[in-house]
């Protein structure tokens, strides 16, 4: 990343500060080499990025480095303020309790979460400093936009600094049932945590229907209004104030990607990722982070098994799998990184010959024009995930396909399946179903692919990244201080300034 280098501002007026674990760059140490700048991996960043830079907020995230705090960041019109943690906080806070215990805990339990107190410590004292820092730099009467599961108590802790900010909060991934949620030992902590905020957004309304249906659990009926309708699906009453509940479905900022994918350049580039793949050759792509929730083994057994049937062959069809490294220390992670790699090995050693294999595996993250000259060069783009917030990549692949070729797999569990139910819908533990889907997506007449992609790309474009923003902060604006309910009796407490 060669942009130019910023010293970080710590103005406390900032009338817009979006909170979360990572800032949208981070510095990456690899080897002996001096560290760079790189762009943060996930959907979060690619959705938050483009809100930021059209408000010009301030962003409070950790910068992707246990060493000292850099003193200048790579200057993207944005405010950065860095959070540091250290090298327990790392593994205790952000490997552990975050990404072994809530991690997959809200996604299903696809793995089995670890409960550690340590953790749950580390989790609580890394929450009370981010809550610090947004304090110290919002502005009287700011709006504070706090992300993700690594951050549900700084809604409560900024509230206790900070009473005159408004406050939202929104949940990048699943919120599960009630019956998988009071596992967790610290089950009250979080609700109450995340009760601090005036607005608790998340992706569906099967989301927030769990997460208000926890509350009546623990908090009991009485605590929860009647549903308002979408996006506001209830709220829950507290003393002197309320919170609102509701579902916003997040995306991309499709106008941008489309000009990305319309220029010359991109598809110079998508020929020849064609050419090098062997033309005539029908591409099926794929695009994750390595994380098991995404289903990349299932997927991979699925392909394996169609090769051996003979349903399609390694000489006129090649998957491409691209997966950015994600939480590698982390033991499920190693483990399925193990996993796909040996699966990779083994389907190219028997079904591949010399300068032409099946699968084409690239364990790395790739800048967005190559991304998206690969979305563009994809005949079927499979999205199969055992368990997903939203995912972005079926959308990013459907803004990227003004020509109104390309077939999309997505998976059921998949948040965006609620949406683009002109795709080709599947369960992903079923393999047959997937083996299925993904020899009839080669096939599809160009007459379907079009009629499907046209309305998948009406649903992308009315519904963008902007949308999303919209249509959260202006609930959240109607939220907060002075906007009880006209049946409240209770008074709003005094707003000051800590
Ligand atoms: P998650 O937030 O769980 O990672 P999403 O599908 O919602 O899943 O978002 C992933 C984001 O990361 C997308 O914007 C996608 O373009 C990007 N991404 C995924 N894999 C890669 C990769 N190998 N290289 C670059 N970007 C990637
Ligand atoms: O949306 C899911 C998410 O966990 C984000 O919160 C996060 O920024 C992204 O995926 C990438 O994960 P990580 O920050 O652990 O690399």
């Amino acid at each position: 990343m060669d942009t130019p280098r910023i010293r970080h501002p710590a103005r406390p007026d900032a009338e817009f500060v979006v909170v979360a674990n990572r800032l949208p760059v981070h510095l990456e140490s690899r080897g002996t080499d001096s560290p760079r700048w790189r762009r943060s991996p996930g959907g979060l960043v690619s959705a938050l990025e483009p809100i930021l830079h059209a408000r010009r907020g301030a962003w409070v995230g950790w910068a992707g480095t246990t060493e000292s705090i850099p003193a200048a960041f790579p200057d993207q019109g944005l405010r950065l303020h860095p959070v540091p943690l250290d090298v327990d906080e790392h593994r205790d806070y952000y490997e552990g309790f975050s990404n072994a215990t809530l991690w997959p805990l809200f996604h299903d339990v696809v793995a089995p979460p670890d409960f550690d107190r340590a953790w749950w410590r580390s989790y609580h004292r890394v929450n009370q400093r981010f809550a610090e820092h947004a304090a110290a730099i919002a502005g009287p009467g700011a709006t504070v936009w706090i992300q993700d599961y690594q951050l549900t108590l700084v809604p409560a802790l900024l509230r206790a600094l900070r009473p005159d900010v408004r406050i939202g909060f929104f949940l990048h991934i699943p919120f599960p049932p009630p019956e998988l949620f009071l596992q967790l030992p610290w089950r009250t902590e979080i609700v109450e945590g995340l009760l601090g905020a005036d607005l608790v957004g998340f992706q569906l309304p099967g989301d927030a229907q769990n997460f208000l249906q926890l509350v009546r659990r623990l908090r009991g009926g009485e605590s929860v209004s009647r549903p308002h309708g979408t996006p506001v699906l209830g709220a829950v009453r507290l003393p002197g104030r309320e919170v609102r509940v509701g579902a916003f479905p997040i995306s991309v900022d499709a106008a941008d990607l489309e000009e990305l994918a319309r220029s010359e350049a991109v598809q110079e580039q998508a020929r020849r990722i064609r050419r090098r793949l062997g033309d005539g050759r029908r591409i099926m792509l794929s695009v994750d982070r390595l994380d098991y929730t995404k289903g990349i083994d299932q997927r991979l057994r699925a392909f394996e098994e169609i090769l051996a049937d003979g349903r399609v062959s390694a000489r006129d069809t090649v998957l491409v799998q691209i997966a950015t490294p994600s939480r590698e220390r982390v033991e499920h992670y190693r483990r399925l990184r193990t996993r796909v790699e040996a699966q990779v090995g083994r389907i190219n050693g028997v079904f591949g010959q010399v300068g032409r294999v099946p699968v084409h595996y690239l364990h790395t993250t790739v800048d967005r024009a190559e991304l998206t000259a690969f979305y563009r060069a994809a005949d079927v783009m499979l999205v199969t995930p055992l368990r997903d917030g939203m995912n972005l990549v079926a959308k990013e692949f459907v803004a990227a396909r003004p020509d109104l070729d390309g077939s999309l797999v997505l998976s059921e569990f998949a948040g965006a399946a609620h949406e683009l139910t002109e795709a080709l819908l599947v369960n992903p533990h079923h393999l047959a179903e997937l083996q299925d889907a993904m020899v009839t997506a080669l096939h599809l007449d160009e007459g379907e692919r079009r009629l499907r992609m046209r309305e998948l790309r009406r649903h992308v474009r009315e519904r963008d990244v902007h949308h999303w923003a919209r249509s959260f902060l202006t609930v959240l604006a109607g939220a907060g201080p002075g906007s009880l309910p006209a049946d409240s009796d209770e008074a709003p407490p005094r707003a000051s300034v800590a």
